[in-house]
């Protein structure tokens, strides 16, 4: 069921993602907005969608916040990849922004596609205004200070900390840089239909923190073809990860612990919750 549903929810956020770019001013911008948007697993607009299918919510009313969160996810990649930040020439098994047009185009290309995530999040749906306002406010929650940039800014200050973080310096670490955009985007069903978000977030705590321990796993052991990204990086800059405090194999274990109880946290969706219980499980099984 769930590599069904991820591959509909890629093409159709693929489609939606294209028809907005197109209506962009031509030119070089647009060229390197299109070429960053393209690709990846589209595991976040999956969530949107599947959240907003378990709440009764329309397609056509979830897709625009899918593609609002794949252009965020997408943004936040291309600053994660400059020089200053983890200086990485390969993304999605192509060139970084940087490395194909130059620093100043990939810092803008994440500016416009962070802008572009909200305007389609309070303008492109038939959601009531306040739906759409109470998914925008929580987007710029999720995103800012005290969500991703704050993970992004505690995994930067981690490379040069004098003792090594503790695990929950390191958890509060992950679950602002990859937890935030996660959990809001297992919440966005629950938002659009004005229902409680406690039981999904449950759920993307949980689910979000497993994932990017399988990310740091992969930097150790994955296969650069399969991610689509330099790897072994992580120990030589310094990163505090999950591997790097509890070596490999307890990482591991702590993975999988997190996705038992991010299932446990969907009880009480029964059966209807199957699809998002499987994406629990790929995200550590994945190879990419
Ligand atoms: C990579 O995210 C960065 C992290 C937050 C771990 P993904 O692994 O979801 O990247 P794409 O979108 O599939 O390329
Ligand atoms: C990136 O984490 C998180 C964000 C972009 C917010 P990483 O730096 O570990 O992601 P990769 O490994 O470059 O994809
Ligand atoms: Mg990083
Ligand atoms: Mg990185
Ligand atoms: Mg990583």
């Amino acid at each position: 069921v769930f590599q069904e549903k991820l591959a509909r929810a890629a093409s159709d956020v693929q489609a939606y993602i294209d028809r907005t770019i197109q209506a962009l001013p031509s030119g070089d911008l647009q060229q390197a907005i299109a070429y960053t948007a393209t690709g990846g697993k589209r595991l976040r607009a999956f969530l949107v969608l599947e959240s907003a299918e378990l709440h009764g919510i329309a397609r056509e009313d979830a897709l625009p916040s899918a593609a609002a969160i794949e252009c965020l996810h997408a943004y936040s990649l291309v600053h994660d990849d400059l020089p200053c930040m983890d200086d990485d020439d390969l993304r999605r098994g192509q060139p970084t922004v940087h490395r194909k047009w130059d620093e100043a185009t990939a810092v803008l290309v994440g500016d416009a596609l962070q802008t572009l995530a909200f305007e389609l999040v309070l303008g492109h749906s038939s959601l009531p205004a306040d739906r759409r306002v109470e998914l925008g406010l929580s987007l710029a929650q999720a995103s800012g200070a005290s969500g991703m940039v704050y993970g992004q800014a505690l995994d930067i200050a981690a490379e040069s900390a004098s003792s090594p973080l503790t695990l929950p310096e390191i958890t509060t670490l992950q679950a602002g840089k990859t937890g935030a955009l996660i959990r809001w985007s297992a919440c966005s069903g629950a938002r659009m239909a004005g229902a409680q978000i406690s039981t999904l977030s449950e759920f993307a705590d949980a689910m979000g923190l497993a994932f990017q321990i399988a990310d740091d796993i992969l930097d150790v052991e994955g296969n650069e073809a399969e991610t689509g990204k330099r790897l072994n990086k992580d120990a030589k800059a310094g990163k505090a990860t999950f591997v790097s405090l509890l070596g490999l194999n307890g990482a591991k274990q702590r993975a999988s612990e997190l996705v038992m109880q991010a299932e446990n946290a969907l009880s009480v969706y029964g059966d209807r919750a199957e699809a998002l219980k499987e994406a629990a499980r790929f995200a550590i099984a994945r190879k990419s």
